[in-house]
């Protein structure tokens, strides 16, 4: 194992301090961050891990799944960068984690172009580098040892087929269905997979139209922003899509101020992805009908990688994790008793 020097904090580093979001998940373990440490013993596997930011309850499970599997007590020594949902700041991180010469990377891509350089300057220094959760596209697939994550375009099609069920049941299937979508950060595989997978199905439907689709950035703030102008711009929304949780909490308070409601008992159906407690826990309260599961708990799935690795075993190039959803017809208040995030 090679000893890591850990080099002087970059400027604009942050803590995993997080932002008020609409979920009630704070951060556990404390990252490692930069600062005046010299030397790390070798009997630690040195990690260094370039996340994407804080936007989201679900990156803050994200984070804390990170920080709970890669502890000393486990043999890891943990860098965390967190890159403010900015590819610049990721791509900092990756080359300060190289000149550390740390014994794995792993990177959440913010977005999935732009990375061949810094992967190849990771290959260069023979650092392997895990991807997870997001995807980053390469002309060379052998820049990276592997991906983890959902498949996106997955939870997009069961988010559309759902819909199209639950209308049937309401005998919806001849109406005319207006909807929006609250996208994700444009460009990144969250967001490409679920407008992609939801898109197979509205085609489906000759009598479903995208009225918009406009990015909320994965944010509750810039949710709430976008689904006040789609509510100006558009009187009849039947369904507004948020690509994820908080985009959702923040479209509720939209529809809210606007004097509208949502729900099973409102008249604008709100789906979104991530389906964490806090989401649970709004369609308990009536105000969303429907959340797409995306698992964060990505830590012990990268431990099970860099350990086989370590063994010197191949290890899958591409590996997905279970996923399924959650309406209000199911037994919510049970689920969420045994909910792990
Ligand atoms: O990449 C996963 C997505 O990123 C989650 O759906 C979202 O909440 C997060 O910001």
């Amino acid at each position: 194992m090679k000893k890591a020097y850990i080099m002087l904090c970059m400027a604009g580093c942050a803590a995993g301090i997080l932002a008020g979001c609409g979920g009630k998940i704070e951060q556990t373990a404390e990252p490692f961050l930069y600062g005046d440490l010299t030397e790390v013993g070798d009997e630690y596997v040195v990690v260094g891990f370039a996340q994407v930011g804080s936007e989201s309850d679900w990156r803050r499970a994200n984070t804390n799944s990170f920080n709970e599997t890669f502890t000393e007590e486990n043999g890891y020594y943990l860098l965390y960068e967190d890159g403010q949902q900015k590819q610049e700041n990721q791509l900092k991180a990756m080359r300060n984690f190289i000149l550390q010469e740390v014994d794995y990377i792993v990177l959440d891509p913010i977005v999935e172009t732009g990375w061949d350089g810094v992967l190849e300057e990771a290959k260069d220094a023979g650092i392997p580098v895990i991807l997870s959760d997001r995807y980053a596209e390469t002309a060379d697939a052998s820049l990276y040892t592997c991906w983890v994550g959902s498949d996106f375009e997955e939870e997009g099609r069961r988010a559309g087929e759902w819909l199209a069920m639950y209308l049937e049941n309401r005998g919806r299937t001849r109406e005319e269905i207006r909807i929006v979508t609250l996208q994700g950060t444009p460009g990144s595989t969250a967001q490409l997979g679920r407008t992609e997978g939801f898109g197979q199905i509205l085609e489906q439907h000759g009598n479903w139209t995208m009225l918009d689709r406009q990015s909320g950035d994965f944010t509750q703030a810039k949710g709430e922003e976008v689904m006040e102008q789609f509510l100006e711009d558009y009187e009849d929304i039947d369904v507004v899509v948020c690509e994820n949780d908080n985009m959702a909490f923040g479209a509720v308070e939209a529809i809210r101020k606007a004097g509208r409601t949502c729900g099973p008992d409102g008249d604008i159906i709100v789906i979104c992805f991530d389906a964490m407690e806090a989401a649970l826990e709004a369609m308990m309260r009536g105000e969303i009908n429907a959340a797409f599961e995306c698992n964060p708990l990505l830590g012990p799935e990268v431990d099970e990688i860099i350990q086989a690795l370590e063994r010197g075993e191949p290890v899958e190039k591409t590996r997905y994790v279970e996923e399924t959803y959650y309406d209000t017809s199911m037994d919510l208040e049970t689920i969420l008793e045994n909910r792990a995030y």
